[in-house]
């Protein structure tokens, strides 16, 4: 029996990394997916990938009109059950080096995006009636700062926050509202997050991220597959109770 069969679930930052393996592992639970992603040639790309039942779907949630499109497509075509806020920035520096422009795009993006895309799924799952999931994206981050990392952990802080007022405020209409908070999860964002490693610490590329991978208690870095069971779980039946949380999913990096 698939877990998650008739359901209607919209992925925000789909088209590639943890947001593309979670949709995919909808899809193979029976849900139909939406990939939503400001660079919607590659959510394209990958819906085609996936095949029957994935969809992609143009959204910046950044921009309330972008958001609200996206709802009204998917209300006039069956609905939505499962929101994955997942869509984010990243960006690291030195306290005495962070820009106002690094910290307004990081928080219109982390933390207003997640916030009002949310809110437009609540809307819409209230209206329909049937309540619904929104698992929303943490990190490790907002567990704790980091020394080059403060905006980034900031709005990763402010997300375990929402997810928790959130939570309380839409279990009375049957939304459940919880977080995952991955750890270092290899694909093209740490990739990035290497480089800006490499320049602030003076690093030979890859040599964060050989160093983040070897000290993770699991042993490696993880990989977006390990954030499938969690998402898959959150979403289905099995977590009707589960209520305002954020779990870690990160190789036992952090514990709390
Ligand atoms: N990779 C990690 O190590 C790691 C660790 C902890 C938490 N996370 C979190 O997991 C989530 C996914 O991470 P990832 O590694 O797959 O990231 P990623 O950078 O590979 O993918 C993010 C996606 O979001 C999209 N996006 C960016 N701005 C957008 C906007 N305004 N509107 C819509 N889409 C937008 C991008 O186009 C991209 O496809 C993020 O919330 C990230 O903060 C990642």
């Amino acid at each position: 029996m698939k877990r998650l069969a008739g359901k209607r679930a919209l992925v925000t930052g789909a088209a590639r990394g943890i947001g593309l393996a979670i949709a995919a592992a909808y899809l193979r639970e029976g849900a139909g997916v939406a990939l939503a992603d400001i660079d919607i040639a590659r959510a394209g790309r990958a819906a085609e990938e996936l095949g029957p039942g994935a969809q992609a779907l143009h959204l910046d949630v950044t921009d309330q009109a972008s958001i609200e499109a996206a709802m009204a497509e998917l209300a006039a075509d069956g609905g939505l059950d499962i929101l994955v806020n997942n869509a984010a920035l990243f960006d690291a520096a030195p306290v005495v080096e962070i820009t106002r422009s690094s910290y307004e795009r990081l928080f219109a993006v982390n933390v207003a995006g997640a916030l009002f895309t949310l809110q437009a799924a609540a809307k819409l799952m209230i209206a329909q009636g049937r309540g619904g999931r929104i698992i929303n994206m943490a990190s490790q981050a907002g567990r704790r700062g980091e020394a080059l990392v403060a905006v980034y952990c900031a709005t990763k802080a402010a997300v375990i926050s929402l997810t928790q007022s959130a939570g309380l405020d839409l279990i009375r209409h049957r939304i459940n509202v919880n977080a995952i908070a991955p750890g270092v999860v290899e694909g093209e964002h740490w990739d990035g997050v290497d480089a800006l490693f490499a320049k602030y610490e003076g690093l030979p590329p890859g040599e964060k991220k050989r160093r983040v991978g070897a000290a993770v208690p699991y042993g490696r870095m993880g990989r977006a597959e390990d954030l499938t069971g969690m998402a898959v779980f959150l979403a289905s039946a099995e977590a009707d109770y589960i209520v305002a949380q954020t779990y870690n999913v990160d190789g036992g990096n952090w514990m709390s």
